[in-house]
């Protein structure tokens, strides 16, 4: 027993998990995978079936499963951005740990009252941040972090999202509209403000602007004669656009996975049916489709942030310059070439979703929640705070045109 947590070691930690989308599913699948380490007791999803082979009770909606009798160690909050905060607070106020996707909240003061609330609770709520668990950047970090290139000076990171995976999610889905949720850059970049935070650790960002918009995928850039839903377009215009629904979801395989019934089937009455079949110029998105962040460093280190959606490959590149040397880092390679001696390239062993990330941080979940202290869990939370409070100015810097000052 881990005296101050009240969890039993060595068994597996009971868990709730709010939706069953694909989050929710990646997860449920951990557990089922490793019935060592976790069990579920129990879903919430209104919308998609849950197979029975999952064995566990099922509920409509995330409230229902939180005030069930279902007992419960910790609760995986795998629910749309909005719904993020009221769900955390409900979680821990149970007595619940959480593992809680990624952003935290909607807005910087969401972040703060998880936050208060967590430490109220003495209970670990642990972020989707799995790139930090993916052997990939753990390596870079530890490589950046030794010194092999001498002090940072700048740092240029893209993150790639792909033509077809950002039309998914950030013109045809669910954060497609800003109001609704957090927009592009606090969705899609937290993961990468978390990874440029966790490099440059114990430096402090003073200075933080953005420059974005929406730039393409608007009723203006309409090509002639385009219908409202890719199923009606005549065969012409689709011929000439990449953005084609079929071409994105039935000709390609790899977006796929974010339906639950990947049949050609299944994909067909999707595009039928869905949002997903819609126009890319005919969605009512206002979300940006690219975006830049500078960031001022104590110290005098600056930090380029690049978001794009139209690319061809899904990846990032970040080139790091330091006083001894120079690395480069693409999801795949690290180039390592210090001034003084030979180039040395490192290829990190990978497998399975966002490099192994998916599962090791539940691996990670399930080790804390039996093993860790009340003081490791704040710290654990307060870890992931700093970077949201910079993506959330660089949004306000955006909207406003003004440089901002991140308090410290
Ligand atoms: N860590 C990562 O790398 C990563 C990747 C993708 C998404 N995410 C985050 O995970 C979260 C979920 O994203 P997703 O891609 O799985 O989305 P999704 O739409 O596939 O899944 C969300 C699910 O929640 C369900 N839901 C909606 N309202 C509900 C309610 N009241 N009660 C219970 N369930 C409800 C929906 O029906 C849906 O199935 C988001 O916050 C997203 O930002 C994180």
């Amino acid at each position: 027993m881990n005296p101050e947590s009240g969890q039993v070691s060595g068994g597996p930690i009971r868990l709730i998990i709010l939706g069953y989308g694909i989050r929710g599913r990646t997860y449920a699948a951990y557990a089922m995978a490793h019935p060592g380490d976790s069990k579920v007791g129990g879903i919430a999803e209104p919308f998609g079936e849950v197979p029975d082979t999952v064995g566990c009770r099922t509920w409509k909606g995330w409230r229902e499963a939180l005030e069930s009798d279902v007992e419960a160690d910790a609760v995986v909050i795998a629910l749309p951005d909005r719904l993020h905060h009221d769900s955390c607070i409900k979680a821990l106020e149970r007595g619940c740990h959480v593992l809680l996707e990624k952003p935290i909240g909607c807005t910087w003061e969401e972040c703060e009252s998880i936050r208060e609330a967590q430490k109220r609770a003495q209970k670990l709520v642990l972020t989707g941040y799995v790139l930090r668990y993916a052997p990939f950047y753990k390596t870079l970090r530890t490589i950046i972090a030794s010194g092999a290139i001498g002090e940072l000076t700048s740092v240029h990171h893209l993150a790639a999202i792909s033509y077809g995976k950002s039309a998914h999610a950030y013109c045809r889905g669910n954060w497609s509209v800003e109001a609704k949720g957090t927009g592009m850059l606090v969705n899609k970049c937290t993961h990468d403000f978390d990874l440029i935070e966790w490099w440059t650790r114990s430096r402090h960002c003073k200075k933080v602007s953005s420059f974005g918009s929406l730039f393409h995928w608007k009723p203006e850039n309409r090509p002639a004669g385009a219908a409202d839903r890719c199923m009606n377009c005549p065969a012409e215009v689709k011929a000439g656009c990449p953005f084609d629904a079929y071409k994105i979801y039935y000709d390609r395989t790899d977006l796929r996975y974010h339906f639950a019934d990947e049949s050609d089937e299944a994909i067909l009455k999707m595009i039928e049916t869905s949002p997903y079949g819609r126009c890319v110029y005919a969605c009512g998105n206002d979300s940006v489709d690219h975006q830049t962040v500078l960031m001022e460093y104590e110290g005098g280190l600056t930090i380029i942030l690049e978001m794009e959606s139209y690319s061809q490959q899904r990846n990032r590149i970040t080139h790091f310059y330091g006083t001894r040397g120079e690395v480069i880092a693409d999801e795949r390679t690290i180039r390592v070439m210090p001034f003084l001696g030979e180039t040395k390239i490192v290829e990190p062993t990978q497998s399975g979703h966002h490099g192994g990330g998916d599962t090791m941080i539940m691996a990670e979940f399930a080790r804390l929640v039996q093993t860790a202290s009340p003081a490791r869990y704040s710290a654990l939370l307060d870890d992931v705070m700093e970077s949201h409070k910079i993506a959330f100015l660089a949004e306000v810097s955006r909207r406003t045109g003004k440089t901002m000052d991140v308090p410290a």
